[in-house]
Parts: C-alpha cells; sequence; structure tokens
C-alpha cells in the first residue's frame, strides 16, 4: 500500500513570547484533524508544539502537495489562530501570510515536509522538529545520516547501502535544483551545502542500483520554505522540520539518530540573527527561553502500520543525548559572550533584524572620504 506522511508546521502564536505552543493550540488542532480522521481525509494523526511551532504529522493516501490535505491544515492552523486571538497570544498567526488558501500551503507561510512511499513490513520513520533556525540547519545531520561512512556503519558494511544515496539541492535564492550522488560526487556536494542559507538538502533517493528500494520514492524530506521569500521582505527564518524513513538498507534508527551527539552550529536563536548549537531535547524540554533559545531539535519515532502513526517515541529526550545538551549548554555560554559581535551575531545580510539603514541614514553626513 502506498501511504503518504505529511508534517505540516506554523507558528500560529507564542506562550509566552516565542518560547512555546499553548496547550489550547494543540487541543484545538487534535479537534480539527479528528473531523479528518473520522470523515477518512486522513488515516492518522499526531499533533504536538516545538517551541512556539504548532505541528501536525498526518498520514493519508494521497500523496504529496495534495490540495485537500493542505487545505485542511490550512483551515486547522486558521482555528488555532482564532484561539490564540482570543487567548492574546504572542504573534498570533504570525506564519499564516496571506489572507486566502490558494491550492497548496507552499510559498504561504507554514513549513511542509512530506513522503510518499510504498510501505514495509516493517516501516520505521522519524519526525524531525527545530525551532529558532532555518532549513539549512539540516544538511549537516542529513548529510550524515546518508552521505558519512564515520556516521553511518550502513554505508561501509550492509550491501544494500553500498552504492550511497542521491541527493537533491536546492539553491533557494536563485529557485533552482541540482541531484548529486553521494560517494562519487562528495566533495562537490559538500561544496554547496557547506554554505547552508544558500543551498539546501531537499530530498534523498536510494540509488537506480539499490536492491531494495525504489529510486523514485523519496526516504527523507526537508522543509524549505524561506519566509523572507514569500512575503516578498524578511519577516522571519522558517523553522525546519524534515521526515526520515530508517532500516532495511536505510540508514538505521541509531544512524538517523546520531548526528544529533554533536550540537553543530546553526543560525537563528535571538531575532533569528545569531549562531548557536543546536540542542537535542525532548518534548518536555522543547521550549526556547535562553536568549530564545538555545536553537533544539525534536525526534518523534513511529512504526508506520497500514498508515497509522504507531508511536510516538520521544527520541532525543533519552539520556544518551545528556551529553550533546550539556555540550551544547557550554557552547550556548561561549558564544553569549561575543554578545554583538560575529560569529555569534549573524552577518549583516544574514540578520532578520537590522537597525543599520538606520544608523547608516543617520551618520550618512559625517562620513569622510578617507
Ligand atoms: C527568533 C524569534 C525571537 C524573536 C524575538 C523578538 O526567531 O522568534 O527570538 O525574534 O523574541 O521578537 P519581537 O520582535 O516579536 O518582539
Ligand atoms: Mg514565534
Ligand atoms: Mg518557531
Amino acid at each position: 500500500m502506498k501511504v503518504t506522511i505529511s508534517l505540516i508546521k506554523a507558528d500560529v502564536g507564542g506562550f509566552p513570547g516565542h518560547a512555546t505552543v499553548h496547550p489550547k493550540l494543540i487541543e484545538s488542532a487534535e479537534k480539527s484533524l479528528s473531523k479528518y480522521k473520522e470523515s477518512g481525509t486522513l488515516i492518522d494523526f499526531y499533533v504536538t508544539g516545538v517551541g512556539d511551532d504548532l505541528q501536525l504529522i498526518m498520514s493519508h493516501k494521497k500523496g504529496v502537495d495534495n490540495e485537500e490535505i493542505h487545505k485542511l491544515a490550512w483551515d486547522t492552523f486558521i482555528k488555532a489562530t482564532d484561539v490564540a486571538k482570543s487567548l492574546k497570544l504572542y504573534g498570533a498567526g504570525q506564519d499564516l501570510l496571506k489572507d486566502a488558501f490558494s491550492g497548496n500551503v507552499r510559498g504561504l507561510g507554514p513549513g511542509v515536509a512530506e513522503l510518499e512511499f510504498e510501505e514495509r513490513k516493517g516501516e520505521p520513520l522519524v519526525a524531525f522538529m527545530m525551532d529558532k533556525t532555518e532549513p539549512g540547519a539540516f544538511n549537516l545531520p542529513i548529510y550524515k545520516m546518508f552521505g558519512d561512512p564515520f556516521n553511518t556503519a550502513g554505508l561501509v558494511i550492509d550491501p544494500a547501502m553500498h552504492n550511497g544515496f542521491n541527493f537533491e539541492v536546492w539553491d533557494i535564492v536563485e529557485h533552482k535544483r541540482v541531484f548529486m550522488k553521494c560517494p562519487e560526487e562528495m566533495y562537490d556536494l559538500l561544496a554547496l551545502i557547506g554554505a547552508k542559507s544558500r543551498y539546501v538538502i531537499k530530498r534523498v533517493y536510494p540509488t537506480k542500483q539499490h536492491p531494495k528500494l525504489s529510486s523514485d520514492e523519496a526516504v527523507a524530506a526537508v522543509s524549505t520554505e524561506k519566509l523572507y521569500q514569500i512575503a516578498g521582505e524578511y519577516v522571519g527564518k522558517d523553522d525546519p522540520v524534515a521526515l526520515v524513513r530508517a532500516q532495511s538498507g536505510l540508514p538505521a534508527l541509531g544512524e538517523v539518530l546520531e548526528p544529533f551527539s554533536f550540537p553543530h552550529l546553526v543560525s537563528g536563536w535571538m531575532r533569528g540573527s545569531h549562531n548557536g548549537p543546536i540542542m537535542p531535547v525532548g518534548i518536555k524540554d522543547a521550549k526556547c527561553t535562553r536568549f530564545d533559545g538555545p536553537p533544539r531539535v525534536v525526534a518523534l519515532g513511529f512504526q508506520i502500520a497500514e498508515g497509522k502513526l504507531v508511536g510516538p517515541v520521544d527520541l532525543l529526550a533519552d539520556i544518551a543525548f545528556d551529553k550533546a545538551r550539556a555540550t551544547a549548554l557550554d557552547i550556548a555560554d561561549y558564544m553569549r559572550r561575543h554578545g554583538p559581535f560575529e560569529p555569534h551575531r549573524l552577518p549583516l545580510e544574514e540578520m532578520e533584524y537590522t537597525t543599520l539603514p538606520h544608523i547608516m541614514s543617520k551618520l550618512k553626513d559625517r562620513f569622510e572620504s578617507l
């Protein structure tokens, strides 16, 4: 049976500030999605909050980019926004950038990652959700999962994985994409995806040589929406989400999680304008507090059974990630001591907020030629 998993998220109001999602928003979204499950449009769903983002994880048979599914997610966010407004939550409706739905949530404001695939005998799937960062934050961990033999032992010792994987990389400035095969093109791939604010991994595919999986069915997908391109100006970094399938010729669950033992530096954090470590946490710790962060990542694990979402298991809540959390907090201290200096503060062109034009116009008559 072919099943589609759609993970669609939006910030429809923070509680308090940009810290968490109010429980009433989760309740509202659950109530809304229940109706679509009863009517048979959705097979199953799971709603949660990570930082200030409301997350809808849904299964169905309608394929990716399906208008009906995107519309029901949109309507669910609209209903949650009404609740957010009644509680005067912070920035109520901030990600619903256009007033009317027009066929697809892509280009509207919410972030979306979707996978359609033939369900295997055992189908483990991980939903990753990050807050206070941008889609490029997934480049390093996704590369490690599917491209790095020091992370993923299976690339070396599982014959099914030995041919590597095919990476779909998007240039989010020029709106172009390129497919690159790893390991053959590893160095070229890294040259692009190391520039994570411009080149982002959108999907990963098995190669044509994969003995068990179709090279047409993506095995990982990342949301790549960028709010500033949508609104015509920089209104916010888009906190990204990703879906990753695991096992049987794909990275094992532990190989999918291993990259998060290293809290790498990502851009976002306070005012979307700072570099900081991404801290792996469980749902109960997915609240952005210190300096509106540090940026966080949550991983919920499911087994998919005839489209049912069996789970979740809160994977990064495990004590095995305690040391990564401690390292992240050390890095947070170290970065914070730079105050307004780069490289803690982002370079000018990547900042979400900037007073520079005002400062420059104030000083324009006082600048002297050298
Ligand atoms: C970062 C984020 C927060 C806000 C900050 C200021 O992505 O959401 O750090 O940028 O709290 O928010 P405003 O300008 O709404 O007061
Ligand atoms: Mg917010
Ligand atoms: Mg957010």
